[in-house]
């Protein structure tokens, strides 16, 4: 089939996925692959940059690859690989350093966020954060990146680094890239304030049991204003509803909808109808999950298969470069 261009995206490795990820980046990379020549990476060098500790890293590698891969990433189609596996993204990052001005990267409101998040550890890595994101993308020559909208700034560096590139050595080496943004309804964890995320521990794994499931949506928070099951509640408050929407039949919706308002159905059993729905969405990914699992040499062999096709694109691209460059 005809593809509409390169698609590249990298995730760093967090571990288990959650429903933030899941909706957020996971449900979009399987939908990609249909029009799309696809590249997925997991960016393990990028972690480095924030992390204490390296003992988990390999596992949640894993553990991430096999939500992607249960969830509908297709190794046949799509090039699934661990980026220090392709050690020229590191070569492309340092001579991309080359046409990088300085008071770029400190001026990134990323990079000003994590100083503020890890004052003690601002590190060279920090700073060269969308280098190497710069390189990633422009290694393989990606025409699209599907990312939110927090990563805007690292995008748009990445195509002036592209420009100041070909500009300074005089050749049309490099892509200049295009956003994609994903369009996603902002999940919040099961506490209704935050976004969901790993670190405040208020997210819900896709690879949890039917059981873990629904104990976490037990401890969702509702309409705050509702506290006596006779309360009316708010539907357009509460967060059990918005999942409702993503996760229920049209008739469900309703139904929560209208009841609520009347203090028909309780907030017990309005979760216990989401937990019910969202984990018959996800149970033919927990079934696949569960059967890739069995085989976790079978997943290293898909990635360093993703890792050897990801490498014949990305010495091409060093070859040009280098000529681009006139290194001896
Ligand atoms: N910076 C991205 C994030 O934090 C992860 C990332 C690294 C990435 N390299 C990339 C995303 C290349 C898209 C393309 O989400």
């Amino acid at each position: 089939m005809n593809k509409k261009g390169r698609v590249f995206s990298g995730a760093r490795p967090t571990g288990r996925q959650h429903l933030g990820n899941y909706l957020g980046a996971v449900q979009n990379y399987v939908k990609l692959q249909d029009e799309y020549e696809c590249i997925y990476c997991i960016v393990d060098v990028h972690a480095l940059t924030t992390m204490e500790t390296t003992k988990d890293l390999k596992s949640n590698s894993l553990e991430m690859a096999l939500d992607w891969l249960a969830a509908g990433v297709r190794p046949e189609d799509t090039i699934i690989f661990i980026q220090s596996h392709v050690p020229e993204v590191m070569e492309l990052h340092t001579m991309l350093s080359m046409v990088t001005p300085l008071g770029k990267l400190t001026d990134l409101p990323t990079f000003k966020e994590k100083v503020r998040e890890q004052p003690n550890n601002v590190n060279y890595g920090l700073v060269g954060y969308p280098v190497l994101m710069a390189a990633d993308i422009l290694l393989y020559k990606a025409n699209f990146v599907p990312v939110g909208v927090d990563q805007a700034p690292h995008i748009e560096f990445t195509r002036e680094v592209a420009r100041s590139f070909n500009f300074r050595y005089g050749k049309n080496v490099l892509v200049e890239p295009q956003m994609k943004v994903t369009e996603v309804p902002k999940v919040l964890g099961i506490d209704g304030q935050q976004k969901m995320g790993k670190s405040l521990n208020n997210h819900i794994e896709i690879a949890s049991s039917p059981e873990e499931t629904q104990a976490r949506v037990m401890q969702m928070v509702t309409d705050p204003a509702r506290i006596k099951r006779s309360d009316p509640g708010n539907p357009d408050v509460c967060n059990v509803f918005s999942m409702h929407k993503i996760f229920s039949s049209r008739e469900d919706v309703e139904m929560v909808n209208v009841e609520c308002r009347r203090a028909g159905i309780g907030c017990v059993d309005c979760k216990k109808l989401y937990a019910k729905n969202l984990n018959e969405h996800l149970a033919p990914l927990r079934e696949r999950r569960t059967k890739l699992a069995d085989d976790p040499q079978a997943i290293w062999d898909i990635l360093d298969h993703g890792a050897q096709q990801a490498r014949t694109i990305a010495r091409q691209t060093m070859q040009e470069v280098r000529d681009a460059i006139g290194l001896p």
